[in-house]
């Protein structure tokens, strides 16, 4: 048995107006998942300390919240991987959502996004010619089983950064189960799912790789790529940002081996996109001031052959 330390962030929208912290020390062995931890916190201590939680085992995908500064599913957090050096184990919300009640979080931002989605088959044959069954090819569903192993446990969401800069964004969770119905060979929705995800801002998702931490590998980072592939071989909303971004960054390295950052500019913003380039104008202005202007002409480096049989493998798409 050990002496823990919990270090509860304490809030009650219904009367308070700040956050306060309190400190429960609950004798339990120290391989305790947090979840059990707080469990015994509540049941011993303090009955008013609140979370959520259902299965106790990484199944409902209720009980994620910020612990020392990860978040994760708190019942697959033993206490000893996580507490610190005095024996202390900090908790909180998960970040990017509202407090209601101490863990508790207003999922809805969340939840409107995955609605947004229509999460479920939308045929376009008559149903009655599949009266039984639609099956679907041992290949066909390995794509799916991976996503489908989401919980919605909202942690990918509440790692993403952009989502904390811009709440429009679909986020990663979202995205990643758009990207289960758009390749369901029963679906006959694709192009408007695609369409759908990319009105959902699909194109502000900085890759940073913050979401590939999720609990049940669904690697959500992964099949934002594979969304991003999908909208451009179906030319969806081609005259953005995004996929000129994309398209640009492909074409500049595979003729150069190196990132072109003019041509790159022009790309995106459009060549002929003259008040689009003259907003981004006084960027170039302060480079050039500090001597950091790219050239505007690049020639390819040496063995660029190399770098362009790599693209090619890869099969991405290329402007
Ligand atoms: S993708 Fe992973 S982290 Fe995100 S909601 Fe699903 S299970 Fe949770
Ligand atoms: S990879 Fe994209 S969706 Fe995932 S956390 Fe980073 S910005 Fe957000
Ligand atoms: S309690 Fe169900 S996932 Fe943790």
């Amino acid at each position: 048995m050990a002496k823990i330390t919990l270090d509860i962030f304490r809030f009650d929208e219904a009367v308070d107006t700040v956050p306060h912290r309190d400190k429960v020390v609950v004798d339990i062995p120290e391989t305790t998942t947090v979840l059990d931890a707080l469990e015994h916190a509540k049941a011993e201590v303090d009955g008013s300390i609140s979370f959520r939680r259902s299965c106790r085992s990484a199944i409902c995908g209720s009980c994620s919240m910020n612990v020392n500064g990860i978040t994760g599913l708190a019942c697959k957090t033993p206490c000893n991987t996580v507490m610190d050096e005095t024996g202390t184990v900090k908790i909180d919300p998960m970040p990017n959502f509202q407090p209601m009640k101490d863990m508790v979080v207003h999922m809805d931002p969340f939840w409107d996004k995955y609605t947004r989605l229509k999460p479920y088959l939308q045929p376009k044959d008559a149903d009655s010619a599949h009266a039984t069954e639609r099956r679907v090819s041992p290949d066909d569903m390995h794509k799916l089983v991976q996503v489908a192993n989401c919980i919605m446990c909202a942690t990918c969401y509440a790692l993403c950064p952009v989502v904390s800069v811009d709440p429009a964004f679909a986020g990663p969770a979202a995205i990643a189960y758009a990207y289960r119905f758009i390749e369901d060979v029963r679906d006959g929705e694709r192009k408007e799912r695609i369409a759908q995800i990319s009105e959902d801002y699909l194109w502000l998702c900085a890759h940073c790789y913050a979401c590939s931490y999720c609990p049940k590998h669904v690697d959500p980072n992964d099949r934002i790529i594979d969304v991003k592939r999908a909208a451009i071989s179906e030319r969806v909303m081609m005259n953005e940002r995004g996929p000129r971004h994309a398209l640009t960054v492909v074409k500049t390295i595979k003729q150069t081996g190196m990132l072109a950052e003019t041509e790159l500019i022009q790309g995106t913003v459009g060549r002929f996109n003259i008040i689009g380039l003259l907003k981004v104008a006084p960027l170039g202005l302060r480079m050039a001031s500090k001597g950091k202007l790219p050239p505007i002409f690049m020639k390819p480096i040496p063995k660029v052959d190399e770098v362009r049989t790599i693209i090619d493998s890869l099969e991405v798409p290329v402007a």
